[in-house]
C-alpha cells in the first residue's frame, strides 16, 4: 500500500508555485484524494505498523478527510480535533505559535467520551513544523488518553517536525509518513 500511495502521489499531486507565499512550492494533494485508487492506497498506508490503537484523532481540517477512513480501516472510532471556536463548552483548548501569529485547537472536555486510557493515533495530511501535531497531542493527553503514533501522508522534512514531535511527545512515539 505504501508503494501504491507513493505512485498515486507521483501521478496526481499538483505543484503550485508561490503558494501560500512567494518562493514556496505547495504540493496540493486534492487530486490524489479525489482518485479512488489514491484514497484507498493512502488510507491503507496510513495504518502501516499500527497495532493496539483504540481511537483515531483527525486534525481540522484536512486531517478529517483521512481520520474517519483510517479509523474505519482500524475498526475504531474517530475524534475531530477542531480549530478554536467550533465546539460548545466545555472544551480543552490549546493555543500555540505559528510562524506568524498563533492558532488554537480544541476537543470536548467530556468525561462521557471515555478517552482516559485510550491509545490514540493522530492523523493529518501534512507534517510541517510539528506544532499542530504536538498541540493536538497535548490536548488529548489532558484527557488521560495517550498519543501512541502520528501518521501523515507527507512530511516536509526540512522543517524538522519529526524532531519537534520527539521533543514534545517523547522519542518513543513513532511518526509514519
Ligand atoms: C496544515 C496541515 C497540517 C499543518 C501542519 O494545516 O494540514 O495540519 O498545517 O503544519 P505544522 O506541522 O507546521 O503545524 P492548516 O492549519 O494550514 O489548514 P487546514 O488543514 O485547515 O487546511
Ligand atoms: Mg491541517
Amino acid at each position: 500500500a505504501v508503494v501504491r500511495a507513493q505512485e498515486a502521489i507521483a501521478r496526481h499531486a499538483r505543484l503550485v508555485d508561490d503558494f501560500p507565499s512567494p518562493g514556496i512550492a505547495f504540493k496540493d494533494l486534492t487530486p490524489v484524494l479525489a482518485d479512488a485508487e489514491g484514497l484507498s492506497a493512502i488510507v491503507t498506508a496510513l495504518t502501516h505498523g499500527c497495532t493496539d490503537i483504540d481511537l483515531v484523532a483527525g486534525i481540522d481540517a484536512r486531517g478529517f478527510l483521512l481520520g474517519g477512513a483510517v479509523a474505519r480501516e482500524l475498526g475504531v472510532g474517530v475524534l475531530a480535533v477542531r480549530k478554536g471556536g467550533k465546539l460548545p463548552p466545555p472544551v480543552h483548548s490549546i493555543t500555540y505559535d505559528l510562524e506568524y501569529g498563533t492558532a488554537t485547537l480544541e476537543i470536548p472536555a467530556d468525561d462521557g467520551l471515555g478517552l482516559s486510557g485510550m491509545r490514540v493515533l493522530l492523523v493529518d495530511d501534512v507534517l510541517a513544523t510539528g506544532g499542530t501535531a504536538v498541540a493536538a497531542a497535548d490536548l488529548l493527553n489532558r484527557t488521560g488518553a495517550s498519543v501512541v503514533g502520528v501518521a501523515v501522508i507527507m512530511e516536509l522534512s526540512g522543517l524538522r517536525g519529526r524532531e519537534t514531535i520527539a521533543r514534545g511527545l517523547g522519542a518513543g512515539v513513532p511518526v509514519h509518513s
